[in-house]
């Protein structure tokens, strides 16, 4: 099985991030022939962006997957731009996509309703990029979270289109969202999921934030007024999610966790909660610390991810060139 993710690069990744995704990708490195990585930095300009650092964010990027457990021995992590078959593969693919496809994508609506100053097309090709960087590569399975569930859709549309006019060159991806932790929400504002931008600076946990700023975060969460630990029920959204929290933090059941606090109140439930998130991150923050002053070492390895990758993806673009009519036969 191929399994391929990309993530954005941004020194600031949320517990979100990490339970939703990176959480999966370290599980998926056995299980992928191969799992291929990507930091999508083409991803990341389009939106307003500053050069010098969308190349450190990189940097932290990397420096956090390699921290979570990734392994360049046991998977492929690379940097998008290294790969010029992924841009080449956008273009082709935006000659099989329904402009009105990419108008109905949740995350264009959103993000381009944020923009003050440029909607760039970009922002609109986005999801066709993101249907490249998998189809590029032929993977059969994309862990993602919740909020990827309508991209991994688009992305076999695609593939169904290619296939159907030009021959079966493409792999149809299935995403892969967990059952529990698809959707971690703002600890603030628990009707909203936890964001990189637009969430609340308190409601948002970082990877890489200080035991005490997590506890904090935590122990300040907006809950209900009642005082059971339970996920049903009226109002129970900010409680629902830091149980689904404390399940992936402890590795527990959700039930169990109920049963567990039944009658205790929110007090020493979130005392719960904060310690099991700090021991859940404590060792990516710590890890983080010793990778992340290396840059050389950390550009040796998407160096060399990206050498991996390049031979995989420039096997698809030889088939798909001359399937289009584009390039010579
Ligand atoms: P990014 O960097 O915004 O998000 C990375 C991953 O984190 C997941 N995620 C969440 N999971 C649970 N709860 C949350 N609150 C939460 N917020 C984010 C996202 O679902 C994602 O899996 N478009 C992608 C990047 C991308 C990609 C790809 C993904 C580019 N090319 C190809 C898969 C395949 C993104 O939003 O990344």
């Amino acid at each position: 099985m191929k399994i391929f993710s990309g993530i954005q690069p941004t020194g600031k990744k949320h517990l979100g991030n990490y339970i939703g995704a990176i959480r999966q990708y370290v599980e998926g490195q056995d299980e992928g022939d191969p799992a291929i990585y990507c930091i999508v930095d083409l991803h990341a300009i389009t939106v307003p962006w500053d050069p010098a650092v969308l190349r450190s964010n990189v940097h932290d990027t990397t420096a956090i997957l390699l921290a979570a457990g990734l392994d360049p021995e046991r998977c492929i992590l690379f940097r998008q731009s290294d790969v010029r078959e992924h841009t080449e593969l956008t273009w082709l693919l935006t000659a099989l996509t329904a402009h009105g496809d990419l108008n109905r994508m949740h995350q264009f609506k959103d993000k381009s309703a944020k923009q003050r100053e440029l909607v760039s097309a970009g922002l609109f090709l986005y999801p066709v990029l993101q249907a490249a960087d998998v189809l590029a590569y032929k993977a059969d399975t994309v862990p993602v979270g919740e909020d990827q569930r309508q991209h991994v859709e688009l992305m076999r549309e695609i593939a169904r289109r290619f296939n159907e006019r030009f021959g079966p060159v493409m792999v149809e991806p299935e995403h892969r969202i967990p059952e529990v932790g698809a959707r971690i929400m703002d600890l603030q504002q628990p009707s909203n999921k936890m964001a990189t931008t637009g969430g609340s600076e308190q409601g948002t946990v970082y990877v890489l934030d200080e035991p005490a700023a997590i506890t904090k975060k935590v122990r300040s969460a907006v809950t209900d007024s009642g005082t059971e630990v339970t996920r049903s029920g009226e109002g129970k959204e900010g409680i629902a999610n830091l149980i689904e929290i404390l399940s992936v933090a402890r590795g527990s059941e959700m039930d169990s966790i109920e049963a567990e606090f039944e009658g205790s109140g929110y007090g020493d439930f979130k005392g719960a909660v904060a310690e099991a998130v700090v021991d859940y991150l404590a060792p990516v923050r710590e890890r983080y610390a010793e990778l992340r002053p290396d840059e050389a070492a950390l550009e040796q390895a998407l160096a060399a991810g990206a050498e991996k990758a390049r031979a995989i993806a420039a096997e698809t673009l030889a088939e798909v060139r001359p399937a289009m009519g584009t390039g010579p036969a």
